[in-house]
């Protein structure tokens, strides 16, 4: 059954605010000075957790939609994507700022020298024109079609998100973490090619 609860206008506020928390949390912890020995590194790994972590909310949107019956759950996706196109924005700036005193050549340097900086930037300029592009206008100027081609991106920016993560885990032998966040996303776009499949044989 449809849940009209869905249209309800408390719904969306609600929603920008539980994807709000993790950050108003970080900031609060960080002005506690609880935020550990090394704040900044504390402070990247957890934006950088939750952009993943939103990603993969995301991208789980439509299986749910699908499974549940609930058609009224797409409209949150747009809310989902560009909280955590925030949340690796920000990670990606307070990279710059704290970790490399905003010199750009020492960012350059370390993309050259560090081929996991290289994959999360590579997932960053993808999410891009997605962010831009997310919006009613310019999906009505874009049309339908080349829109949606266009935000098929999501399925490889977050890929090299998985492996950007992948990759800097690895280099510590922390494999645990970052197994079970390609395992999600293993099974999420397992989902969409047994969906394609289906179509195509019918
Ligand atoms: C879609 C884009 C991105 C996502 C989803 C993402 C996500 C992540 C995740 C999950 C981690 C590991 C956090 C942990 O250990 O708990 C991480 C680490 C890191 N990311 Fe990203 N990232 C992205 C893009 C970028 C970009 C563009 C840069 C910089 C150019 C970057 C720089 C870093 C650095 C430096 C670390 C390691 C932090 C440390 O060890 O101190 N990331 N990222």
């Amino acid at each position: 059954m449809i849940q009209p609860a869905l249209l309800h206008p408390a719904i969306r506020p609600a929603l920008h605010l539980l994807c709000a928390l993790p950050l108003a949390w970080l900031v609060w912890r960080l002005l506690a000075q609880q935020l550990g020995a090394n704040p900044a590194e504390a402070l990247i790994r957890s934006l950088g957790d939750w952009g993943l972590r939103g990603l993969l909310l995301t991208l789980a949107i439509t299986p749910l939609r699908v499974m549940l019956q609930q058609p009224l759950l797409l409209r949150y996706r747009r809310l989902f994507g560009l909280w955590s196109f925030a949340y690796v924005l920000l990670h990606l700036l307070c990279y710059v700022a704290f970790d490399k005193g905003l010199d750009v050549n020492e960012v350059l340097r370390d993309l050259l020298k560090r081929p996991f900086i290289l994959v999360g930037m590579l997932a960053f300029v993808l999410l891009l024109p997605l962010a831009a592009t997310s919006f009613s206008a310019a999906q009505r100027r874009l049309g339908g079609r080349r829109w949606q081609a266009l935000h098929r991106l999501v399925y490889v920016a977050t890929t090299l998100a998985c492996l950007h993560f992948w990759w800097m885990r690895s280099g510590k032998n922390l494999w645990v973490e970052p197994a079970v966040y390609a395992s999600l996303l293993a099974l999420l776009l397992g989902w969409r090619l047994h969906r394609a499949w289906l179509r195509a044989c019918n």
